[in-house]
């Protein structure tokens, strides 16, 4: 007799939806002259020294395995990094691990430090592979609303509202994707403050911490006594252009940083080691790169914000990331999917629905503005065309 089949996959893996935005990219791949607004990485190549330092690091025979926590020379520079942008000190030798991405950093905190039932507080909407990580690793999400009339900041009275005693973390990511929100330092103050006084973790993503305009990011490791309770997490993809070099790092008191490193053994072993040496060169010597992209993005982040609003779709202004996150249900599009998919088959451009990053994102688009000011122009042209047309 033959055995019931069995499911083939695992429930919990099965039951996570892929990512929204990545459909999107899929739908744009068929379709000829599309202009794709939908995947957050900047249009920059890797700046030339940091690819120079990579190939120097492969002539030079640097082709092995390195520590599992990352070559020490990048660990030193991420030390000196933070000290001077944070005023947070991290001992390179046992609190720091270089990952394969923040991807992978997220992940591996999360892991790390939560048990089956914790929950953890996250701002919605947020960055698509949150949710999916905190499930994985066996927490439960609390989704805490944002909103389009506070600019998109998290409050300290929404998180506490949602605090119960089976909260074990907050996770902030900040700047925000998808939004562009930052965070005001009252915000970051009063959050730190309620992880204080509930003994809360806090995982913070800063990977878009260097992508601000006009304003100062406010980082929670700053703030007094945050440095015992914070898993620090940033990374190279966005602020240098090296999203394809997958290389992103964690700080974190040592006793955390101790139990990722061992999932980080057991799975990856080390970041690809020319990847490495490109990073250390970033660090070393990327930042007049990471300004004049930043002064680009400003550039193509006003011209983009002020389309959106002044074709009748409210955007509040981001201050942060590189994305706009306009309001679309002033147009005749019953909701945000429907306008993607629309928009994509009628004026081939593509953004992404906002539900894909929460309930609170129903009804806005996010729209990427690392592209050229050319393409940013002639997709603001075809967005305003397509919506002018759908209200006819
Ligand atoms: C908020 C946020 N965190 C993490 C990541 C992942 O970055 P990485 O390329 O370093 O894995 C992204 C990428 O879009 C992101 O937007």
């Amino acid at each position: 007799m033959k055995a019931t089949r069995r499911p083939l996959t695992n429930a919990k893996v099965a039951r996570i939806p892929a990512s929204g935005i990545r459909r999107f990219f899929d739908l744009t791949a068929g379709v000829e002259g599309a202009i794709s607004l939908g995947v957050g990485e900047p249009d920059f190549v890797t700046p030339e020294r940091f690819r120079e330092a990579a190939i120097r690091s492969i002539k030079d025979g640097k082709t092995k395995y390195t520590s599992n926590y990352g070559i020490r020379p990048l660990r030193d520079a991420i030390s000196a990094h933070t000290a001077k942008l944070r005023g947070v000190s991290y001992d390179p030798e046992r609190e720091i691990i270089v990952t394969v991405g923040v991807s992978e950093a997220v992940d591996l905190a999360m892991r790390a430090t939560l048990n089956d039932g914790d929950e953890v507080i996250l701002a919605d909407p947020s960055y698509v592979a949150y949710v999916p990580g905190i499930v994985l690793a066996g927490g439960v999400p609390v989704a805490v609303p944002t909103r389009e009339e506070d600019a998109f900041r998290l409050r300290p009275d929404d998180v506490a509202a949602a605090i119960t005693p089976r909260t074990r973390a907050i996770l902030l990511g900040f700047p925000n994707n998808p939004t562009g929100a930052v965070l005001e330092k009252e915000d970051v103050a009063g959050i730190a403050r309620l992880a204080a006084e509930h003994d809360l973790l806090v995982y913070a993503d800063e990977i878009y911490d260097r992508l601000v305009y006009g304003t100062e990011h406010h980082s929670i490791i700053s703030q007094p006594e945050m440095k015992e309770r914070t898993i620090y997490l940033a990374g190279f993809s966005k602020s240098y252009a090296m999203t394809g070099w997958r290389v992103g790092y964690a700080c974190a008191p040592a006793e955390i940083v101790e139990q990722m490193m061992k999932i980080h053994q057991y799975t990856v072993m080390c970041v690809p080691t020319a990847a490495q040496y490109a990073a250390l060169e970033a660090l070393q010597s990327g930042e007049l790169e990471v300004l004049r992209m930043v002064g680009e993005y400003d550039k193509r982040r006003q011209y983009m914000w002020r389309r959106f609003n002044d074709m009748g779709l409210h955007c509040f202004e981001p201050r942060g990331a590189f994305y706009c996150f306009p309001n679309i249900t002033s147009t005749a599009m019953p909701d945000d999917d429907v306008f993607c998919e629309q928009l994509l088959k009628h004026e081939r451009v593509v953004v992404v629905p906002g539900n894909a990053f929460g309930e609170r994102g129903r009804g806005h688009v996010r729209a990427c503005y690392a592209a050229s000011l050319e393409q940013i122009a002639e997709a603001c042209d075809r967005i305003e065309r397509f919506v002018e047309h759908a209200a006819s």
